[in-house]
């Protein structure tokens, strides 16, 4: 089998001055695949924000190990910094807090490819107008400010700039919760396509258990900073193991 893409090992994570009591991050030990979406599920408050930025080098776990692609996520220095953002990008549940409302889309866009010297600037308009592209945006777009856009558009530029440094993975923090229903679907079915598309991992964070089914292949459930069942999706939903999980299931508001 190939290396894990994601390969999240023994962490444990508290923060300043929670003392003695449990830590956020619990013993955590998960994997993602290459070209596979992890879906995380649990309620507010379990540690799921603080595992994704875990997983992503923002926060350093107090013990255990993040690798991605082999390389360790915590590594220290700017080369390193650099290394790792090439390798994993993170969508954030809020566009509104992700994105500079100063800075027009173009040059939202453009910022990445300018660090990472990935596109001669004569080819930087093409670039961001072909990141557009690929999450359904017309070039017009690249004028507007965050501002002018709708909710799931802005969720959209969001994707394009986390796209921008072609990564493996994408850590998506509760990506749709913020938006209407219809635009969730929206939003989740560009996210397979962009799958498809770019052979991309997710490792996708939701407290719905039912847009996590929706989008992943292989389900984690945590619980109080704990990894509680993981599973194929199907395997889950149809016969969960662990009773939190069975609890989690049967709160679930009918399907309308
Ligand atoms: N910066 C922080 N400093 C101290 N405690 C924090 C901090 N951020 C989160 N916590 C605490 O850590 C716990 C886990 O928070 P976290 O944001 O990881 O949960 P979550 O599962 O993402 O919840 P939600 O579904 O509401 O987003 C909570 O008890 C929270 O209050
Ligand atoms: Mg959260």
């Amino acid at each position: 089998m190939r290396e894990p893409l994601l390969q999240i090992d023994n962490v444990r994570f508290a923060y300043a001055g929670q003392g003695a009591t449990k830590p956020t991050v619990d013993g955590v030990t998960l994997i993602v695949r290459p070209g596979e979406t992890l879906g995380l599920v649990g309620e507010s408050g379990c540690g799921k924000s603080t595992l994704a930025r875990i997983a992503v080098g923002l926060l350093r776990a107090d013990q255990g190990s993040v690798r991605v692609s082999g390389a360790d996520v915590a590594a220290p220095g700017s080369a390193a910094r650099l290394a790792r953002a090439r390798r994993v990008q993170m969508v954030f549940q809020d566009p509104h807090g992700s994105l500079n409302p100063r800075l027009r889309i173009r040059s939202l866009l453009a910022e990445p490819l300018r660090l990472h010297k990935l596109t001669p600037p004569d080819r930087e308009q093409t670039a961001v107008e072909e990141l557009l592209r690929q999450v359904g945006l017309s070039p017009a777009t690249s004028e507007k400010f965050p501002h002018e856009l709708s909710g799931g558009q802005r969720q959209r530029v969001a994707i394009a700039r986390a796209l921008a440094v072609r990564p493996q993975l994408l850590v998506c923090d509760e990506p749709v919760s913020a938006l209407d229903v219809s635009i969730q679907a929206q939003i989740l079915n560009l996210l397979r396509d962009l799958q498809q598309e770019l052979g991309l991992s997710y490792f996708f964070i939701s407290h719905d258990l039912r847009v996590v089914r929706y989008i992943a292949d292989r389900i984690a459930v945590m619980h109080q900073g704990r990894i509680v069942e993981t599973g194929e999706t199907d395997a889950v939903w149809q016969a969960p193991e662990h009773p939190y999980t069975q609890k989690l299931l049967a709160s679930l508001p009918p399907e309308l």
